[in-house]
């Protein structure tokens, strides 16, 4: 089974670091393909706890080679902080591949990406401020700068004068901030170029050649498919392809290569940042659901949006990432609810709809029509295997499987790496 894609089948935080981490071992390649240290993925192995912002959740299995590809934006001064702080902690971070295609988020880029926001006022979209917006629009508009613009001092030059011209402009005129002085960002950034020479590869070249002698790769996604560019609750998403096709073109792996490609679903819905939530809880459900799952962003501390599981969202991420597989997240923490509501369709102005809305309006309109599924009150952290866990707590799993159009093949019942049930084997 060469080529694997892990996606977030929600909003983002399902629980992806926790199972690129566990197939880690089993994997000789681990790719992050898009986004940047907007993520933040929690891996928690024994008694140590990691937060991983760039870095893919790989890093932390000695035998695997962790890869940046070619459609995340780099920080590079986050980047290194991230090494350093794994080194520290004892992590071999040595075999690390960055694409020298990646690109690279500036100072303009935060900037730009925390005023823009201001401006928008309440309609802001909530991002996380990493400059991850503006770096990708960067790109797409054909001004960005490359990682391996680092190497060539008078084309950083020349990209970074490019850039800043148009920017001081709005910095300056529209935002009223002042200028930022082409030649600071340039000699802060050509002081990164030494320590990051090691790790620039053709990743794309090294994973194709690795997927021919048989090796195994796991494309990790951050964010997820509601947040998708193209696919997600536009304009509140991401600005990159969280969905399995940013797979291929973020890290240079054609799709006739993919073999599987893994949905992580939680077992309820949360959401960080602006936007549509049909199941959004305000009540104290909401609120034990983001005490008992624990459910703060790991990125900038903000609390999760919280609600009950929404069958439409499952469906969709099934279809739009074509998903083999679902690894369903956190069962563990609905014990202890008499009745757990799952919501199967929407009511749109009176009319059930039974998929999600085509139509942003109808979108921003949609209630949810719940079913009520039996609760369980068994411990079932220690559960290995699928028939430990109580009656009701199987029939919920079965009830989201059918809903989600997608068998279920690992359920996560505790964060750490061994608590994890498998069904069906992921490789
Ligand atoms: P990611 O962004 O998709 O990697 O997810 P985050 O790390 O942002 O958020 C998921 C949180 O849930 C982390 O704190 C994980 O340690 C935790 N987690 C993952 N799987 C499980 C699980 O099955 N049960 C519980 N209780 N926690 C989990
Ligand atoms: P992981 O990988 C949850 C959200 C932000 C905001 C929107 C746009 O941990 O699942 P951005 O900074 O990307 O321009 O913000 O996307 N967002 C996430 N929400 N998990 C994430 O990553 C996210 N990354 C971005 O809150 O609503
Ligand atoms: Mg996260």
């Amino acid at each position: 089974m060469p080529a694997l894609v892990l996606v977030g089948a929600q909003w983002g935080d399902e629980g992806k670091g926790k199972a690129t981490d566990l197939l880690g071992g089993s994997v000789d390649y681990v790719v992050r393909y898009q986004g940047g240290n907007n993520a933040g993925h929690t891996v928690v192995v024994g008694d140590q706890k990691y937060a991983l912002h760039l870095l893919p959740s790989g890093i932390l299995s000695p035998n695997c080679v962790p890869v940046i590809g070619n459609g995340v934006v780099i920080d590079p001064a986050v980047l290194l902080s991230e090494l350093a702080g794994l080194q520290d902690r004892g992590v071999d971070t040595s075999k690390l591949l960055i694409s020298g295609n990646a690109h690279l988020i500036t100072p303009y880029h935060r900037t730009l990406d925390k005023v823009s926001e201001r401006f928008l006022g309440k309609r802001k979209i909530g991002t996380t401020g990493r400059g991850i917006g503006p770096s990708y629009a960067d790109k797409i508009n054909r001004i960005g700068i490359r990682v391996q613009d680092l190497f060539d001092e008078s084309i950083l030059r020349q990209k970074v004068d490019a850039a800043l011209n148009e920017k001081n402009q709005i910095l300056v005129k529209l935002y009223n901030r002042r200028a930022m002085p082409a030649e600071l960002v340039v000699e802060e950034y050509l002081g990164y170029a030494d320590k990051l020479r090691p790790f620039v590869a053709d990743t794309a070249l090294i994973l194709n050649q690795a997927l021919e002698d048989g090796k195994v790769v796991l494309m990790e996604g951050g964010q997820g498919t509601l947040l998708d560019v193209d696919h997600g609750t536009y304009p509140f998403v991401t600005s990159s392809n969280p969905t399995s096709g940013g797979a291929c073109t973020g890290t240079g792996i054609g799709p006739t290569k993919i073999d599987r490609v893994i949905g992580i679903l939680k077992a309820y819905t949360t959401r960080v940042g602006s936007g549509p939530f049909p199941t959004e809880l305000f009540d104290e459900d909401g609120e034990a659901l983001r005490r008992i799952g624990g459910e703060r962003g790991v990125t900038t501390g903000r609390d999760r949006r919280c609600g009950w599981f929404d069958a439409p969202i499952a469906r969709y991420a099934t279809r739009i990432n074509g998903l083999t597989d679902i690894f369903l997240t956190k069962l563990d923490v609905l014990t202890g609810w008499e009745q757990i509501p799952v919501c199967v369709a929407y009511d749109v102005d009176g009319t059930r709809v039974d998929e999600v809305p085509h139509s942003q309006s109808d979108f921003h309109h949609a209630k949810p029509i719940y079913e009520m599924l039996p609760g369980w009150s068994e411990d079932i952290t220690k559960a290995q295997t699928f028939e430990d866990l109580p009656k009701n707590a199987q029939d919920y799993v079965k009830a989201l499987e059918e809903l989600s159009r997608c068998r279920i093949s690992a359920i996560g019942v505790g964060p750490g790496r061994t608590e994890t049930i498998q069904v069906h084997s992921l490789l």
